[in-house]
């Protein structure tokens, strides 16, 4: 080492010495967009790397929002601010480069809707309020320099409004649509003929008082049932009988959806696929909503069970801060960001205080009581309406909080414009050399098949990295609609000293384990993902 390099060393250990504070906690933050001009309430990554923003649409006109493409100014009625037809989109399009989003048009009311992403990379959107209750929405991606905008759909809609509901895409490429406020159902896209409403009492069975049974927690099993998760309730739903096949134990600690909510996220699937376990983290006090209550202390109890198993139980954990309206954000590696949201108070608008500044990292294959690291707190409070996306290149975006039923900027927590990005530790400066770098990688998989990934390293490699896949899911209202990650079989097929290998990986085994679609493939290197490519999953 250069005598310059020993005294740089020196240098920052005793940095690292002095500052035992909170800066020197793991991870690293960066504004990505000053002024997005839109809060994001719903946020979603698509295969070309970009970024699609969405906030409700009855907010204009104002000077937020962005103007339409072909949009008549003078037909826009300044006197009459409800929704309706003006000049003004709230949604937009992020290329993560440039740092003005462009704007897509979209009309009827987005509010507290939900999405998927379909097997060809096509978004689907559903519902919303007002004229967006029923209302379809598409929005296929395009590369950043070519034209691609929503579309909504005239020729069907949902069969029932739905408002504050949850998607989940199907082994079989549709998507089920379930609940919402006051629609104790489920149903179908593309719907079947004949009508695809199907009730689903236990919804109602799981509301109280003051709701909590809105945006379910759904994740896809590997044995093809959904484990459906509303207030405390959580039952294994046989989707193509339409049939309650096992109520699972009440999670304790009080509600966990909206207007309650904490996260929820199903551990990444390993091994032959055969178990999956389900964690449920945080959420607001029961009452707190009901009784207006901002300063009610949000719960820091997790639940987690093997839902795949015969008698499950939950087992429970501490976080170490108590949070509601957080996002739980799988990473590339299999552990569980959770970020965003608040200390007290509970969802709705005006109704939280204490935002929860500091990220923390869940490590599910560490013994119980030392999963949770804290890590570096951000500066921006990411409360009600805000989001988390996994990005292809291991940050986690940030967007969005408005805890205001309009653009507000004053007071204690103004409608956020900011869009900022967190890096966990994987991805600092020391970790750089250990970075893999894909090489080549098929475009399409098939089920089943053995495919090969060439990977490149600076130093020769030791032990086998992982090749784990993410899907993009649909990010709102702090649960992520669709957000799967499956880590894959793989060997080394041949390598070569100066750093450069052949991985052979085996696809998912079938459509239950991992839908069909695109997914981001990260090949992990002790802890440390490379930049992911997409594949599609045929
Ligand atoms: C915009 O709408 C106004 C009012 O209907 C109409 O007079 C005008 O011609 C329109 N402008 C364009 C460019 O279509
Ligand atoms: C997909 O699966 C659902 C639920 O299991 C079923 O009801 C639907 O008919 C299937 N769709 C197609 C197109 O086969
Ligand atoms: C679940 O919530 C209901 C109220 O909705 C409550 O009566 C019940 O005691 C709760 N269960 C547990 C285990 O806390
Ligand atoms: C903006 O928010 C503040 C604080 O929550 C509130 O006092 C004020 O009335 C709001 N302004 C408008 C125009 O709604």
């Amino acid at each position: 080492m250069k005598p310059s390099n020993v005294i740089l060393l020196l240098l920052i250990l005793m940095h690292s010495m002095l500052h035992e504070s909170r800066s020197d906690l793991p991870g690293s933050w960066e504004v990505l967009v000053h002024n997005a001009r839109i809060a994001s309430m719903h946020t979603v990554v698509t295969r070309f790397n970009t970024v699609v923003l969405l906030d409700r649409t009855d907010l204009s006109p104002s000077e937020h929002g962005y103007q339409r493409y072909h949009c008549n100014m003078s037909l826009q009625n300044p006197e009459n601010p409800e929704p309706g037809p003006d000049c003004f989109t709230y949604s937009a399009l992020y290329d993560l480069i440039n740092p003005n989003p462009r704007p897509l048009t979209i009309s009827t009311d987005t509010w507290c809707s939900s999405g998927q992403v379909l097997p060809d990379g096509t978004i689907l959107h559903t519902g919303g309020d007002f004229d967006g209750f029923r209302k379809i929405r598409m929005l296929n991606p395009c590369e950043k320099t070519s034209f691609c905008d929503w579309e909504e759909l005239k020729d069907i809609e949902l069969a029932q409004g739905r408002w504050y509901s949850t998607n989940q895409i199907l082994p079989n490429g549709s998507v089920i649509i379930i609940g919402g406020k006051d629609a104790v159902s489920v149903e179908l896209f593309p719907p079947k003929t004949g009508g695809s409403v199907v009730n689903f009492p236990f919804l109602a069975d799981a509301a109280d008082d003051q709701m909590d049974n809105l945006y379910p927690y759904v994740h896809l099993l590997p044995n093809g049932h959904l484990f459906v998760f509303a207030n405390n309730k959580s039952v294994l739903y046989d989707h193509t009988n339409n049939v309650v096949l096992k109520q699972y134990p009440q999670l304790e600690g009080g509600p966990r959806n909206y207007p309650s909510a904490g996260s929820s996220a199903m551990l990444a699937l390993t091994g032959d696929y055969s178990s999956a376990t389900i964690v449920v983290c945080g959420g607001a006090q029961y009452g707190a909503y009901n009784n207006r209550d901002i300063n009610s202390p949000a719960k820091s109890s997790c639940g987690r069970i093997e839902a795949t198993r015969k008698d499950p139980v939950w087992e429970m954990e501490e976080m170490p801060l108590p949070r509601i309206m957080g996002d739980m954000v799988m990473l590339p590696t299999g552990d569980i960001l959770v970020i965003n949201g608040a200390e007290a108070g509970s969802q709705g608008f005006e109704m939280a205080t204490k935002p929860c500044l500091h990220p923390v990292l869940y490590k599910p294959d560490e013994p119980v009581g030392t999963r949770f690291t804290v890590l570096k707190p951000g500066t921006v409070p990411r409360m009600y309406h805000s989001t988390a996306n996994l990005l292809p290149d291991g940050r986690v975006l940030l967007a969005g909080s408005n805890p205001h039923s309009y653009y507000n900027f004053s007071g204690e927590f103004p409608t956020e414009l900011k869009i900022e990005a967190f890096s966990p530790e994987y991805l600092s400066p020391e970790n750089m050399l250990t970075r893999p770098k894909i090489v080549e990688l098929p475009e399409k998989i098939r089920y089943g098949d053995v495919f090969y990934v060439l990977v490149t390293r600076e130093i020769p490699v030791m032990g086998v990295p992982e090749v784990n896949i993410a899907s993009a899911p649909f990010a709102t209202h702090s649960f992520s609609q669709g957000q799967r990650v499956v880590k894959l079989d793989v060997s080394i097929a041949w390598s070569w000293r100066l750093g450069l290998f052949r991985l052979a990986c085996k696809a998912p085994p079938d459509r239950r384990v991992a839908p069909p679609g695109y997914y981001m493939v990260f090949v992990v290197y002790q802890g440390v993902p490379s930049v992911a490519k997409w594949v599609q999953l045929l």
